[in-house]
């Protein structure tokens, strides 16, 4: 299958339409990372995402719509607190989980009673969403455990051959996933943290819960027990405090004829002043905009990848620690 880097247009609007309706993905731009985008009222295309990802067939999806589509089609409750969320957050980066009507597929929430639904701000996600017509169930548009896509060419590199239209909306402005919060009971609940934060939600509506998974116990965003976001090297990550003994290191894997590189924001860059690096920036949002493109900038340049945390761990750098841990894990 070939594989097109399409502008978002009438003709390339009019095609993913087609593909849609036949049962096949499309890739699209989001403000947050690319997604690949299928029928989700259609199980065989639900379950053909899953294929062409080689994702978990027990990680849900979430389903995508335009900024006009009535919700209430697809899921029953909408508790008072969602519904102030939504008329301050949306369109954006903010993910909320209700319980489902039943009207979607049952493989995109792989059996949960719950779904996940989101409504992007990106105009071409909403012009696609729009012309398309249907709830679109999309997971990020990468290879399962790589890096999430930020530009149309990170989705080339993973899928080419896989799907036959990307469509090209430049590169996500947010560059993390968005916040998923859940809906289904008394308060919210952050299950996955993003540029909507749990401060600013419970600013919002009062409350909001952050969910941390126990030893043992059973996901409730099964996504969480994935290994994520890892580039193809090796990776390696420091506390801000340890920058130290990451330069160490960096200094004598280059010694060894490792070609090491330092991923870290410009604050710490000020501090340790090191040839091989790749500077995530200044502002929190930034750094976020920044992290996997520069991830995997660095898979393609680097042999090992040094991370070193930046010293701020709250708000939106919550949701880039999460990543930055996860890219890092178990190597
Ligand atoms: O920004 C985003 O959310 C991007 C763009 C493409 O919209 N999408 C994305 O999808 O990150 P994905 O599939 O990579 O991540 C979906 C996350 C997973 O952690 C999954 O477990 C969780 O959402 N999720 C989906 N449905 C759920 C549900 N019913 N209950 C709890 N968590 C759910
Ligand atoms: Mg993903």
């Amino acid at each position: 299958m070939d594989t097109q880097i399409l502008p978002v247009d009438g003709r390339s609007l009019e095609l993913s339409k087609k593909i849609i309706c036949e049962g096949g993905a499309v890739a699209f731009p989001t403000e947050t990372v690319y997604g690949l985008g299928a029928n989700a009222l259609d199980t065989a295309a639900v379950e053909n995402i899953f294929k062409i990802k080689g994702r978990p067939s027990d990680n849900p999806l979430i389903v995508h719509v335009h900024s006009g589509f009535d919700i209430s089609a697809l899921v029953d409750y909408v508790p008072d607190y969602a519904k102030r969320l939504a008329e301050k957050f949306l369109p954006g980066p903010l993910t909320m989980v209700y319980k489902s009507k039943g009207k979607v597929s049952a493989a995109v929430s792989c059996g949960l009673e719950t779904l996940a639904v989101r409504v992007p701000s990106h105009d071409s996600a909403q012009k696609f969403l729009k012309y398309v017509g249907l709830p679109i169930a999309a997971p990020s548009a990468n290879i399962s455990k790589h890096v999430s896509p930020v530009t149309a060419e990170h989705v080339f590199a993973d899928l080419n051959g896989r799907i036959s239209v990307i469509l090209d909306g430049g590169k996500c402005s947010g560059g993390i996933e968005s916040t998923v919060l859940d809906c289904t009971g008394d308060i919210p609940v952050v299950l996955r943290s993003g540029l909507i934060t749990r401060r600013m939600i419970a600013e919002t509506v009062g409350d909001c819960g952050e969910y941390v998974m126990k030893e043992g116990e059973k996901a409730r965003s099964p996504g969480m027990k994935y290994k994520h976001y890892s580039p193809d090297c090796d990776t390696l990550l420091f506390s801000f405090e340890e920058r130290e003994e990451a330069v160490a290191k960096y200094r004598a894997l280059n010694g060894q004829g490792n070609n090491a590189y330092i991923l870290c924001d410009d604050e710490t860059f000020r501090l340790i002043g090191v040839e091989k690096v790749l500077n995530l920036g200044e502002s929190a949002e930034e750094i976020a905009s920044n992290l996997y493109l520069k991830l995997r900038e660095g898979e393609k340049i680097a042999q090992t990848i040094i991370a070193i945390a930046p010293r701020e761990q709250s708000g939106i750098m919550a949701g880039v620690m999460n990543r930055l841990a996860k890219a890092c894990k178990g190597q």
